[in-house]
């Protein structure tokens, strides 16, 4: 019989995952003395299996929110926070496509095609996506382009900025890692979820092109199968940088989106309208279009 696969990666000083094939996850704190041989503590070397893959990546996702568990903001979503959530995601798509192909150039120069055309296939799927999200802002009566150009979210740019320096690092693997990241949350928002949003919207107004695209009914939840089944074919040693630098960018993404999401409604409405330069339509209205229920993550994100 063959035996299952276990893959095992250090994320912290003393945090290891450690994935089974068969879906078992635990973190381990290595022993760090010398005298109780830990069998996790060597860098694991063997082949990857998307059984395991997948607990690895999903384990530092669940690891980097873990630290936030507490502070996590839950606010009611308002239109408010729809508009600065989709300016979100404008920021976090429109280099997607450049900078993967970037990364899948120096690919092909270390004389690894199979990762380059992995990035080039991920840079089709993307290109675009920024456009879903201006046109979700002009829907709802937001002049988007000079919204983008005047302002990005503060808890954005942090992210962005990672994106941008990992694609451009001399051995690019990590950026699958913070695409992993955003795609696998972004997989995680249900049809409810975009009733929500669509709920608080104008009547009429369909604004949810960008979500449902970054959602289980669209692109996403594929692209989270195939990267997991690319991931485990990868040698060990590139999967390791994939799933730490899943790690980093989801503690990243927990702070990011509770620093724009703990801001009050007021401090969105003023940030948005000064970039602007004028009055948004909502101002006075959104506070009445308050869900019931406690709403989803953030409304909108993207890689
Ligand atoms: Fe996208
Ligand atoms: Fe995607």
């Amino acid at each position: 019989m063959e035996r299952l696969v276990t893959e095992w990666v250090n994320v912290t000083r003393d945090i290891s995952i450690v994935a089974r094939e068969s879906g078992e996850v635990w973190f381990h704190t290595l022993s760090g003395t010398k005298e109780i041989a830990d069998p996790f503590e060597a860098p694991m070397t063997g082949v990857g299996a998307a059984g395991s893959t997948v607990g690895l990546l999903d384990g530092a996702i669940n690891l980097g929110f873990a630290g936030i568990e507490k502070r996590l903001a839950r606010p009611d979503p308002t239109i408010i926070g729809y508009i600065v959530a989709l300016v979100g995601a404008y920021h976090t798509s429109v280099d997607t496509p450049r900078n993967l192909r970037r990364a899948a150039s120096r690919f092909n120069e270390l004389g690894r095609p199979e990762v380059a055309a992995y990035l080039e296939e991920r840079a089709r799927e993307e290109t675009g996506h920024d456009r879903l999200a201006l046109k979700d802002l002009r829907a709802l009566g937001v002049p988007g382009e000079r919204l983008v150009a005047n302002f990005v979210p503060e808890g954005i740019k942090p992210l962005c900025k990672r994106f941008d320096n990992l694609c451009a690092e001399d051995y690019p693997i990590g950026c699958i890692g913070y695409s992993y990241c955003l795609e696998r949350i972004a997989a995680l928002k249900q049809e409810d979820d975009i009733a929500k949003v669509r709920a608080i919207c104008p009547d009429g107004v369909d604004a949810t092109r960008f979500l449902r695209s970054h959602s289980s009914l669209g692109s996403e939840a594929n692209h989270v199968t195939e990267t997991i089944d690319f991931v485990a074919s990868l040698p060990a040693k590139d999967r390791i940088k994939v799933v730490q630098e899943t790690y980093q960018s989801s503690l990243l993404l927990a702070e990011g989106y509770n620093h724009e999401l703990l801001k009050s409604e007021a401090k969105m409405l003023e940030e948005l309208q000064q970039a602007l330069g004028e009055e948004l339509p909502y101002g006075h209205t959104s506070s009445l279009s308050r869900f019931q229920e406690r709403g989803p993550q953030p409304a909108a994100c993207a890689k």
